[in-house]
């Protein structure tokens, strides 16, 4: 798919066919997160995908953001192990949305829906995945073959948000 299409036609997809994830495209998914630009290149973010149904049904009921039953599950977290978290800059808040723009148009090229659930209990996935006190999970990422997609949602229009040279209209 053309960057520019897939970046035209991603949605956000919240119902999913049963089928499972290919191994070999949640290889690509996490290759695409993983060569997202980050600040200074420092790459502090971990990947932990979640793709038996058992564990799926158990992320769920602590994800009130999921909607709908999804094949496969991706954790963003920030490794702030070694690191004062205090004065880490948002930088790398900005880096775990790049790398999930990278998995939402990764995942629509290879055909799969995906949508970034941010409502999700933090304290509650990181017991349940033993995910160390210094890793942060910030935001998941439900993937799974699309039973439906939904239609574009409105957007602004660029007359509301665009402005050149100047914020001042001429
Ligand atoms: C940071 C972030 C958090 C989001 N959290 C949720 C969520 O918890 N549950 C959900 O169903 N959608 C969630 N979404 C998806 C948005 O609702 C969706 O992107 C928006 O409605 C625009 O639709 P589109 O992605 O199809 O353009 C989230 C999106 C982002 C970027």
């Amino acid at each position: 798919m053309e960057t520019l299409e897939a970046i035209r036609t991603r949605r956000s997809v919240r119902s999913y066919t049963s089928e499972p994830i290919d191994d070999a495209d949640l290889q690509k998914i996490i290759e695409a997160a993983a060569s997202a630009p980050s600040g200074g290149n420092s790459q502090s973010w971990l990947f932990i995908s979640v793709c038996e149904p058992k564990q799926i049904a158990r992320m769920r009921a602590i994800c009130p953001g999921i909607i709908g039953i999804p094949s496969g599950i991706i954790v963003l977290c920030l490794d702030f192990r070694g690191q004062k978290k205090e004065v880490l800059p948002i930088i790398k808040y900005l880096d775990i949305g790049a790398a999930m723009q990278n998995i939402l148009l990764a995942a629509h090229d290879l055909g799969l829906g995906g949508c970034a659930i941010g409502s999700f209990h933090v304290e509650g996935v990181k017991e349940f995945l033993k995910i160390p006190e210094q890793v942060e999970p910030v935001l998941l990422i439900v993937l799974g073959k699309p039973r439906s997609i939904p239609s574009a949602p409105r957007k602004k229009l660029l007359q509301e948000i665009y402005f050149q040279e100047s914020f001042e209209k001429i």
